[in-house]
């Protein structure tokens, strides 16, 4: 499947996006080792959670899809897994994959993890290294890549684990495993990273300490299942906001988004370069905080991304490469490596698919340099990857001709119905099989 976008006239609207995929993720997880019921409403159905249910399933957990955003779990308490009867695979998610390889890793039975082309080329080193020092056996590829294979019947103990780049995976790799190790199991991160596994293991009864820094709980806890109300993804969101701000004249609404400080730096990137957003109905649903978020139409200029940003917008900055393509001046990132094991090289992907469409990019190895210009039309590459597809569509918006983005199925793993949810704010984004 590929997109044609054509230039478009974004105006007024309110709209809502998709559940939050981290959200997700976590509630399915952590509703299946609790006692009792969980009830999801918001749920994110697309491809990247619905692995992990599947995944969750095959590990002997009652999952039932009430409704398109509503699931019911009958978790199995801390030591209910079961051993699963084939490899579990996590297609395109490496939060899938590395959480549930931390849940795994203390478990009495083997498993394996597999996934797709793309998860089966990104870095599992930075959990297995700390998984192992807990304790567990877990073999990878030689170059540290999946498939994942975990050996049961290991007693896991508690460590302090100091991580070497912020991630939230990775910390949450870890005090998933902490669960079942003996001991205290503790943290501390370079930089701040979404903190939503700490905040549900909170809403469902577990103990989860931070002091200077450092996140610490005692293994053997049991969770509590509980209602899990899931808030719109402000990262879904932020192509809503892309688009709104390079309009002529739009002012849009998206209502009940998430907004935990951990996940907010995209907002104060955005605002830093003009963007007129303001965030409204402020309130704290099951633990996190929402709001709706306005955005109106604005004039962007460049500058410097603040290094201590990256973390809190780490998903979202193909959507900043395209605003500062379309911004006047020059826009610099730095300390954005990490962008190159994400679903694709995020750096070079963008990169390409910028200066495709007419636009200057100096890349480095952990940043770049966007010259602000005007989109021309062309076609571009998605490279497999969901956000690199979207970003370069809120291009195509403001292009001076046709924009067709190539190989974008898997805008399906964190975004169904994009192409409706964009026509509803008036981009024009259609969906076509062949060329
Ligand atoms: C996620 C954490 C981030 C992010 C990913 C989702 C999560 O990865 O890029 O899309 O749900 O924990 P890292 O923590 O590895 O940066």
């Amino acid at each position: 499947m590929h997109f044609q976008v054509n230039p478009s006239k974004v105006s007024d609207a309110s709209v809502t996006v998709p559940g939050d995929k981290s959200v997700s993720h976590r509630a399915l997880m952590l509703g299946s080792i609790a006692t009792g019921r969980t009830k999801i409403k918001g749920f994110l159905t697309g491809e990247d959670c619905l692995a992990t249910m599947a995944a969750m399933q095959s590990l002997g957990v009652e999952i039932k899809q009430l409704s398109a955003t509503e699931i019911s779990i009958q978790g199995v308490g801390l030591h209910g897994l079961q051993a699963p009867t084939a490899d579990l695979d996590l297609g395109n998610s490496g939060t899938a994959m590395r959480l549930i390889a931390g849940l795994l890793a203390g478990q009495e039975f083997s498993s394996v993890l597999t996934g797709d082309e793309s998860l089966s080329g990104r870095p599992m080193s930075r959990i297995i290294m700390p998984l192992k020092l807990m304790g567990a056996n877990i073999e990878s590829d030689c170059d540290g890549t999946p498939p994942l294979q975990i050996s049961g019947g290991r007693q896991l103990h508690g460590i302090h684990y100091d991580l070497p780049m912020a991630s939230a995976q990775v910390k949450s790799a870890v005090l998933l495993a902490g669960l079942y190790a003996g001991g205290v199991t503790s943290v501390t991160e370079p930089a701040m990273t979404r903190d939503h596994t700490e905040r549900m293991l909170g809403s469902m009864g577990v103990t989860v300490s931070k002091s200077d820094g450092k996140i610490s709980l005692q293994g053997g806890q049991q969770l509590q299942g509980c209602a899990v109300n899931v808030p719109a993804d402000l990262s879904s969101a932020s192509f809503v906001m892309l688009a709104a701000l390079l309009a002529e004249r739009a002012d849009v609404l998206i209502t009940n988004v998430g907004v935990n400080p951990t996940r907010t730096g995209v907002i104060e990137i955005l605002q830093g370069m003009g963007g007129d957003i303001t965030l409204g109905n402020m309130q704290l649903l099951g633990g996190e905080p929402v709001a709706d978020i306005r955005v109106r139409s604005s004039r962007l200029h460049g500058g410097d991304v603040a290094p201590a940003l990256v973390s809190l917008a780490i998903d979202e900055f193909p959507v900043l490469f395209v605003a500062a393509a379309a911004a006047t001046g020059k826009t610099i990132f730095s300390g954005i490596a990490e962008l190159r094991v994400k679903e694709s090289d995020r750096i070079a992907a963008m990169s390409e698919g910028l200066r495709n469409l007419g636009i200057q990019v100096d890349e480095s190895p952990d940043g770049a340099i966007v010259h602000g210009g005007q989109f021309c039309g062309g076609t571009v590459q998605s490279h497999g990857d969901h956000r690199i597809a979207m970003s370069l569509a809120i291009a195509g918006t403001v292009a001076s001709e046709s924009v067709l983005i190539k190989n974008v199925a898997s805008v399906n793993t964190s975004f169904p119905g994009f192409c409706q949810c964009m026509a509803s704010v008036g981009a024009d984004i259609s969906p076509i099989e062949d060329i």
